[in-house]
């Protein structure tokens, strides 16, 4: 599904974030990304969405090998890789149901496919009693929740979660972490980067961790450990 090949990042002028990572993910794995902040994990996370190029090495996301990927294939990549980072960023003024057809709208979906998907997806993520909130009138979790939903408009193939319990309390994080085993049980690939030592001692899945942009440990059944 995710086949990193030495990958290098090289900001400038000479930070070098990511060195010779190389990786193999599978389809409908759960897998842990951690490490000590400033180790290359978001860059790592940006070079899979096309958002950053690599300096060297060769990425494969489900047998498309996206190293060079252009500027106009960048919304085909993300209908198969659904992100998720710390800092949500829902419009304020827009109701949930709002936030999450806005996501179909930027690409071009009819109304009636709009209807249909988004109640679909704030189901998922046990929201569809609250589509006509606005954000300020929900909790830290449940907008973290719409972000989620957010991401699977598209029914993508790979999740990717960028510390998306950070800013939350111990028990929204674990309702985060739930969900995303849930959406991982539906057969969607799972990466997710984290500082929640107990989330990822709990899951007892795969576990990668990264230090100073090199792989260091990659565990099966993983544990938390720095
Ligand atoms: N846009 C950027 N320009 C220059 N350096 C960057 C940029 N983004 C990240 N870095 C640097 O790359 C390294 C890895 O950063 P990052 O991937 O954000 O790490 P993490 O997510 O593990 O905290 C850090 O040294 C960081 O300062
Ligand atoms: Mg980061």
């Amino acid at each position: 599904m995710i086949k990193l090949i030495n990958i290098s990042k090289i900001y400038p002028p000479n930070i070098a974030a990511l060195r010779k990572i190389n990786l193999h993910i599978k389809p409908g794995e759960f897998v842990s990304i951690v490490g000590q902040s400033g180790t290359g994990k978001t860059t790592l996370v940006k070079t899979l969405i096309g958002e950053e190029k690599v300096s060297g090495g060769k990425i494969i996301i489900g047998g498309w090998d996206i190293t060079n990927i252009g500027r106009r294939e960048v919304p085909f990549l993300r209908r198969q890789i659904g992100v998720v980072f710390q800092d949500f960023k829902l419009l304020d003024k827009k109701t949930l149901f709002e936030n999450v057809a806005f996501a179909l709208q930027v690409c071009g979906q009819t109304a009636k496919k709009i209807r249909n998907i988004v109640p679909h997806v704030l189901k998922i993520v046990g929201l569809e009693g609250k589509m006509k909130r606005y954000p300020y009138e929900i909790s830290g979790g449940e907008q973290q929740r719409v972000v989620i939903a957010r991401a699977l408009v598209h029914r993508p193939k790979i999740l990717l979660a960028d510390e998306p319990t950070g800013n939350l309390d111990s028990i929204n994080a674990e309702e985060i972490i739930e969900l995303l085993q849930k959406i991982n049980k539906f057969g969607t690939t799972i990466v997710l980067v984290t500082h929640n030592r107990e989330a990822v001692n709990r899951l007892r899945k795969r576990v990668i961790t990264l230090d100073k942009g090199t792989v260091s440990g990659d565990q099966a059944v993983g544990k938390y450990i720095l």
